[in-house]
């Protein structure tokens, strides 16, 4: 297992991050480290989960390995890295290509859903029995966003599943479903709902006091855990019929699905857990459920798939090269098939352009990236003891204002952060030992809200790190961040081969020179996973 690890790490290392760099052992002992303490369960899977992800043939039953917080580093990783040979090095493309082979052929890409930042991130959907009627029960259905960062962004959760019988929804408080089904074989008392699978939205802000119930009606949003744990969680209630009147009879719901607002859920079965208890509101008398169950769902970037959303430039105070988002990482900016498919900020009357074009597509500000949203890390000053970074988040996007905004970023140097400005700062350490991850997030009723493109459009803030002696550098890009999250989605890192050099530095080592033998490695260590 350690050794399996540390030739994973290596591999991961040399070849798909193309970051390792002599004495940057931080890398290795994350890789090491996020390795050896995610459970790695290996278990035999029916061939079609692999087989339509891979175009090798399939035959019998294949090993799987689940790596579960690894595997999705590795995906997503390799994905960005695949690109940028194939960009940066025409002639490597025989090599990208065999990378590529190895791993839609790997058994890796059967992965659990994952976030390699939040490994504990997930949501809870918990159905509380609070009465029992003549034909059912009546249950109050909480959703929780147990997740430090991801919010549930607008239009919202989404939230289905199938009965097990034939029960029906009699009527629902602070939730609707979106179809009411054939309601035909009821005469008299029409229910709400009568499909076999209903699928429940919140209910709007504004909705009359007699249909809501506590924390309902919210458009469906739900904020992240740690932004704003008040609104961390969405309920509604629903009456059910046709179902069991009894904590031994009634069946649990199957097959919940969440959308929240895309893909990217997957969600485990109900599980009876302890009847919640409910505290009066004088402190003196608790009262309880009936029957308690719990649905955990988490979260994929893999299974998402959501193209690139943000993206990353870099500049330094030793070097005038600003180097930008990589070109086209959202998109190209195509005059001739795509006219009006972004916005010039010189042009003349912007609002009323802005205001008169259809208001349901994304408008953002033509850029060489067309990213929405553009993170620049700044290395401003160097102290004796301590460095300093200017941080800037710019939106490009003409309709959206980013409520409650946040940000992850993962450096080295963050176990000695001394100083954040204007930003809230939690450090995120889900790995014992590692605490180079952080999340910013803006001060309320400060900069909080990130306001639409326009002059207003960015929030700044200032860190200030302490000099490690034995591990601080400014020579090969150590300065700058290995990972960027905006609001939970990945932000796009320029090529580590154009990061700024130091002045007199010689230019950067080219390829290390394992390489060329590292695919075959990584192919080697993966078909003896597969067997
Ligand atoms: C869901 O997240 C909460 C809070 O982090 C945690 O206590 C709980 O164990 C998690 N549930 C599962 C099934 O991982
Ligand atoms: C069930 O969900 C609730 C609320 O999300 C949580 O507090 C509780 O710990 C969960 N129980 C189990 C056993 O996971
Ligand atoms: C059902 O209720 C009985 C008592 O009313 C209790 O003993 C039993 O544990 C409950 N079963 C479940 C699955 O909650
Ligand atoms: C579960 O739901 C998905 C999508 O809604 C559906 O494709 C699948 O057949 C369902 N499975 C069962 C066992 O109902
Ligand atoms: C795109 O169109 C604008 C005006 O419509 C024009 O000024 C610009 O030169 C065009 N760019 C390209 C690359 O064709
Ligand atoms: C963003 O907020 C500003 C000021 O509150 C408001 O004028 C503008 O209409 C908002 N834009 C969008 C797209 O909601
Ligand atoms: C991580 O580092 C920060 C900054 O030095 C510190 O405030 C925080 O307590 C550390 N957290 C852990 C778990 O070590
Ligand atoms: C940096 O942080 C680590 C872990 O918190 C600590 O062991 C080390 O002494 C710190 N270094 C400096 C220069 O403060
Ligand atoms: C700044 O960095 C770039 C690489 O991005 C390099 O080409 C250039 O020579 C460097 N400038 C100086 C003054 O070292």
């Amino acid at each position: 297992m350690g050794l399996f690890c540390v030739v994973v790490s290596l591999v991961l290392i040399y070849t798909l991050n193309q970051r390792f760099y002599s004495g940057d052992w931080h890398e290795i002992k994350r890789t090491f480290l996020v390795c050896s303490l995610s459970p790695i369960k290996l278990r035999t899977c029916p061939c079609e989960t692999t087989a339509s992800l891979s175009p090798s043939p399939c035959v019998g039953l294949s090993l799987c390995v689940s790596l579960p917080a690894f595997a999705e580093q590795i995906l997503a990783e390799a994905k960005s890295a695949i690109r940028r040979m194939m960009e940066s090095l025409p002639k490597l493309g025989g090599l990208a290509l065999l990378l590529l082979f190895f791993l839609s052929s790997s058994t890796l890409t059967s992965v659990e859903a994952y976030d390699a930042l939040d490994p504990n991130g997930n949501v809870t959907i918990k159905w509380d029995v609070i009465s029992w009627t003549p034909d059912g029960y009546v249950a109050v259905v909480t959703i929780f966003n147990f997740q430090q960062y991801r919010h549930i962004p607008s239009p919202g959760w989404t939230l289905g599943w199938t009965w097990a019988k034939k029960e029906v929804i009699w009527s629902m408080m602070g939730g609707q479903t979106t179809e009411q089904g054939d309601c035909s074989r009821y005469k008299g008392n029409v229910p709400h709902c009568c499909k076999k699978d209903p699928t429940v939205v919140d209910l709007l802000p504004g909705t009359p006091y007699n249909q809501q119930i506590a924390n309902c009606c919210k458009g469906g949003v739900i904020s992240s855990w740690v932004q704003d744990p008040a609104n961390a969680g969405s309920a509604f209630q629903v009456s059910v019929g046709a179902a069991g009147t009894s904590n031994k009879t009634v069946k649990l719901p199957k097959n919940f699905t969440l959308k929240a607002p895309g893909p990217g859920y997957t969600c485990g079965p109900a599980k009876i857990v302890r009847p919640t208890q409910y505290i009066t509101a004088d402190k003196r008398r608790r009262t309880q459920a009936l029957m308690t169950w719990n649905i955990t769902c988490t979260y994929s970037q893999f299974l998402a798939q959501k193209a690139p959303s943000c993206c990353v430039s870099l500049s330094t105070f030793y070097n005038d090269t600003i180097v930008n988002c990589p070109k086209c990482t959202c998109g190209c900016k195509n005059n001739a098939t795509d006219p009006g498919g972004c916005l010039d900020p010189n042009t003349p009357h912007l609002e009323s352009v802005v205001s008169n074009s259809p208001s349901n597509q994304p408008l953002v500000q033509c850029t060489s990236h067309m990213c929405p949203i553009r993170v620049h890390w700044h290395v401003k000053l160097n102290y004796k003891e301590y460095w300093r970074v200017k941080v800037t988040i710019t939106n490009f996007n003409y309709r959206m204002n980013y409520t409650h905004w946040n940000m992850v970023v993962q450096h080295p140097n963050f176990d000695n952060l001394t100083q954040i400005f204007s930003f809230n700062y939690k450090p995120l350490t889900p790995y014992a030992g590692l605490n180079d991850t952080a999340m910013l997030y803006g001060v309320q009723f400060y900069n909080d809200l990130l306001s639409e493109a326009g002059p207003l459009g960015n929030v700044q803030s200032e860190l200030l790190f302490r000099k490690d002696k034995s591990t601080f550098t400014f020579e090969k890009g150590w300065a700058f961040p290995r990972r960027i999250y905006f609001n939970g989605d990945n932000c796009v890192m320029p090529p580590p081969d154009s990061y700024p050099w130091l002045p007199n530095s010689s230019p950067r080592l080219g390829l290390p020179k394992l390489i060329p033998f590292t695919p075959i490695l990584a192919y080697v260590l993966l078909l003896f996973l597969h067997l």
